[in-house]
């Protein structure tokens, strides 16, 4: 059965822009990414909107509905009552390009910037051999569709654009979580992710993971590990208070 859905969408670009309120017809069984291309096919056929696959998995249909960040393709109408009006803006962390399509290349320098993998020498047969076990763990990580909701919400950035430089985000801090614990890698990242990625500047509020459309226990699988592995003599204040009262 169709309705019509009340609908505000943020119209604009990189020197500003504001909310336009539009009605869309939509039947049921529709997702937020069905309205935004019925409207842009009958009435706003200049309305900016990046998407692909409609499935859940190219994670280019990134916004937020309600304040909330959400892939719009697999946002479904339904859990919405039909008197509401669905407010949908661009992903507020980044610029925006037009409409709700914004510029994501911070997170393309923040990729560039991961010290790859280096899997060390091999076995005395020219093998390389890992425990499945090992090879497992790491798998949660792979499902990432780089959908970059997570770094959109993460307050470090989304509140502080000068934090930017100094931090990866955490889909980022999935990415050297997933090459340290990676069985054969050499490569010791620990310092770069402290320093230079500011992982410490994470403070484990888990938002990253309310909103991760894989599901990925990023918080709790990815970035406490991680933040483990650095708590060396360097960063644990226990260590340190003992070197100083000299117990350790
Ligand atoms: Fe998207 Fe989840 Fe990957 Fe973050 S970790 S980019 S929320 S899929
Ligand atoms: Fe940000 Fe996630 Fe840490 S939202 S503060 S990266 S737990
Ligand atoms: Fe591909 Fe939404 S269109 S994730």
């Amino acid at each position: 059965m169709g309705y019509n859905l009340k609908m505000r969408v943020w119209r604009g670009d990189e020197s500003g822009g504001e909310l336009a309120d539009y009605t869309v017809e939509v039947s049921e069984g529709e997702v937020v990414l069905d309205a935004i291309h019925r409207l842009q096919a009958t009435q706003a056929g200049d309305l900016a909107v990046r998407w692909n696959c409609k499935a859940g998995k190219c994670g280019s249909c990134s916004a937020e509905v309600n304040g909330r960040p959400r892939l719009m393709c697999m946002t479904r109408l339904s859990d919405f009552d039909p008197a509401e009006t669905i407010t949908v803006t661009p992903m507020r962390t980044f610029p925006v390009i037009r409409d709700l399509v914004t510029d994501v290349s911070y997170n393309f320098e923040k990729a560039k910037q991961v010290p790859a993998a280096d899997l060390g020498p091999r076995d005395a047969d020219g093998k390389r051999r890992m425990m499945q076990a090992d090879v497992q763990r790491g798998q949660e990580f792979r499902k990432c569709i780089e959908c970059f909701l997570c770094q959109d919400v993460c307050h470090v950035v989304r509140d502080h654009e000068d934090n930017k430089q100094a931090y990866a985000g955490p889909r980022f801090f999935l990415r050297y979580a997933e090459l340290d614990m990676h069985p054969l890698d050499i490569h010791d990242r620990r310092a770069f992710a402290q320093e230079t990625a500011g992982l410490g500047m994470c403070n484990i509020t888990k938002c990253c993971t309310e909103v991760c459309p894989e599901g990925i226990h990023i918080t709790d699988n990815a970035i406490i590990p991680m933040k483990e592995r650095v708590a060396d003599r360097k960063y644990d204040p226990l260590v340190w208070l003992g070197n100083k009262i000299g117990i350790r």
